[in-house]
């Protein structure tokens, strides 16, 4: 029955928690990015580009209750799917939520090293990358606080502890 929905910024590590937390606990992992894509048989920037960000959050909201309705998985969600309309309620109905944290400065360096397409950086420079992710984590904070739990991405013991909130 335990699900753990872990959310947080871009760049904090998410998918890599997920996914090395389901190789160790046998529980399926579902990223909703990569859920979005296979269903709607579209990249995230294709789905940017052809509905804009509202029309995104959308169908990000449409599939997050797919994929919430799943027993025993361990979901990781897009940084900005807590953020918009009721889903970070709803997500702490489903399961256990999981705020990865990290600094702006930890998340640019994870950024500028990864090699997934994110439209809201696409067309920025570094240092406007760097602005950007100080002002929109200030915006997004609130929602990431209401996660049942916190964890700060530089800490060793996460995978351990995050093992019992299943
Ligand atoms: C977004 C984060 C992305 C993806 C989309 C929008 C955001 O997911 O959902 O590009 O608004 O923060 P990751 O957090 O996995 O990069």
């Amino acid at each position: 029955m335990g699900r753990i929905i872990i959310i947080g910024y871009m760049g904090a590590g998410k998918t890599t928690l997920g996914k090395a937390l389901s190789r160790e606990t046998g529980m399926p992992f579902y990223d909703l990015d990569w859920y979005i894509e296979s269903r709607m048989h579209k990249t995230v920037k294709e789905l940017f580009d052809a509905h804009g960000e509202e029309g995104f959050r959308k169908i990000e909201h449409n599939l997050l209750h797919e994929v919430a309705e799943f027993e025993h998985v361990i979901i990781s969600c897009g940084g900005g799917t807590p953020c918009f309309f009721d889903n970070i309620d709803y997500m702490n109905q489903q399961g256990e939520t999981v705020y990865l944290k990290a600094t702006p400065d930890v998340l640019h360096g994870h950024l500028k090293m990864g090699r997934t397409v994110r439209p809201l950086l696409l067309d920025k420079t570094p240092d406007e990358v760097k602005a950007f992710i100080h002002e929109q984590l200030a915006l997004r904070e609130p929602f990431y606080a209401k996660a049942k739990h916190t964890l700060d991405v530089n800490l060793m013991d996460n995978y351990e502890k995050i093992k019992t909130y299943v």
